[in-house]
């Protein structure tokens, strides 16, 4: 069962203490911001700053608004959310807690160690969420059987983003398989068309290499190597063969991509700019902002050689501890307004991402969020959906940061070999998890 309020804030003075005997957070605090007059408020802290996120999260602030509760939207720069994780921890130590923050994947139960967590599941029990939300996930949003976090979407990972008249001008066949893909990639190059955007930082090149993996191996391989963090799997011919991918890939890349945003190499696909990009599919959000149609202009391609995984990132937000009864009911209220259907498909339509909410209907979608309900529906059925190790659904701290040190590591140093980089891989992921158990 979940903790009691004394239990709760016993644990979390006891952490405080940990912490700043430490000297690593200072005094955690689970006390909000002082109430302004009785109007409920939250503050909802979270990495949308992106034109299509800033976007949807109007579509938040304004159905809480007239709910009577008033947003205060808490965005922190940075694709992938480290800055925002580094806020969040500054917020505590302030006893400025956010009333909810974007938290995922296995993170949500690290939280709710802290003793720090709030609840939400007065709202999930009368909407029902267990018959609503896929078991698997619904699960990873309860401490002690307890919901404390709430599903905003569904987002594929493993797509391939491709500006159709580009490829229409150098006489090229949308690929399919790896090798049409480096076909595509040397004819683009050969006219001097810059073929992909990408690689502005290692939160982008971590997901590209999600999705190279999935077409080495299956579902399976994806998760003996990144879930499992199995040895063998890890230094397999077949992890070697991902980094030789990754390779390719840089050598067609944008060359001064340095320091770039992946909205901005979204940006450059839409404007022909570059022929195509490499990412989940809140670059649908991009697309769609800046007034094309996904599945149109902008063509939406599985990952070429993409074997049979959906790589998936549901945005989860966490409830913290909050200190009145006004910033209680509003987190109630925003965990009741983000499950409902009305917003689940407004929202999703304007991020790119599908609806968490099962039997939620896509009547007015785009072409492509159409196609990933399909493919998410065929990957359940054959046991192919694989949480991201890059958008944090997979593994914790440490070992994702070990795993990103090596891919950095591998597309920084040209000279390093495939091979050397899954050996390195594999004993840096030991390291993690061994230093991770201490
Ligand atoms: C989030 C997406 C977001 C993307 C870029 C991912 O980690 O899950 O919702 O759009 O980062 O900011």
């Amino acid at each position: 069962m979940p903790l009691n309020p004394v239990a709760r804030i016993m644990r979390a003075t006891a952490i405080a203490a940990t912490l700043s005997a430490a000297g690593t957070l200072g005094i955690v605090g689970t006390a909000s911001a002082a109430d302004s007059g009785d109007k409920p408020q939250i503050d909802v802290l979270n990495w949308w700053t992106s034109g299509s996120e800033a976007k949807s999260m109007r579509v938040l602030q304004q159905m809480l608004g007239d709910k009577g509760v008033k947003m205060n939207n808490d965005a922190v720069s940075g694709g992938g959310g480290s800055n925002a994780r580094t806020v969040l921890k500054s917020r505590i130590q302030s006893h400025n807690t956010p009333g909810v923050a974007q938290i995922k994947g296995p993170k949500i139960q690290q939280w709710c160690e802290t003793g720090l967590i709030g609840s939400m599941d007065k709202a999930a029990k009368s909407d029902n969420w267990d018959e609503h939300v896929a078991p698997r996930i619904a699960k990873s949003l309860q401490c002690d059987g307890e919901y404390v976090a709430v599903p905003f979407n569904v987002h594929r990972i493993n797509w391939l983003w491709v500006n159709r008249s580009l490829l229409k001008e150098v006489d090229a066949e949308m690929p399919q398989t790896w090798s049409q893909f480096v076909g595509v990639l040397k004819k683009l190059k050969k006219a001097d068309i810059t073929p992909i955007a990408g690689g502005g930082n290692t939160w982008q090149v971590g997901t590209a290499f999600d999705a190279l993996v999935g077409t080495v191996g299956d579902a399976k391989f994806y998760r003996k190597a990144l879930i499992k963090l199995d040895q063998d799997a890890l230094s397999s011919d077949k992890m070697v063969q991902a980094f030789k991918r990754l390779r390719t890939i840089q050598k067609y890349t944008d060359p001064n991509a340095a320091g770039l945003s992946w909205n901005h190499n979204t940006g450059m696909v839409v404007q022909g700019k570059a022929a195509m990009q490499i990412m989940g599919d809140w670059a649908k959000g991009e697309i769609t902002n800046d007034g094309k149609t996904p599945g149109e202009e902008i063509a939406c391609v599985t990952m070429p050689g993409n074997k049979n995984s959906y790589i998936y990132n549901v945005d989860t937000f966490e409830a913290f501890t909050v200190d009145s009864k006004s910033r209680q009911k509003a987190q109630a209220v925003f965990a009741n307004t983000v499950m409902s259907p009305a917003f689940q498909r407004k929202f999703n339509m304007a991020k790119g991402s599908i609806p968490v909410r099962e039997g939620t209907s896509l009547k007015g979608f785009d072409l492509c969020a159409k196609r990933s309900a399909q493919l998410y529906k065929k990957a359940k059925k054959a046991d192919a959906l694989v949480p991201s190790m890059s958008q944090d659904m997979a593994e914790v701290g440490a070992v994702k940061g070990a795993i990103f040190d090596v891919i950095a590591k591998f597309y920084n140093t040209k000279d390093m070999t495939a091979q050397d980089a899954a050996e390195t891989l594999a004993s840096r992921v030991k390291q993690a998890k061994q230093m991770s158990q201490l």
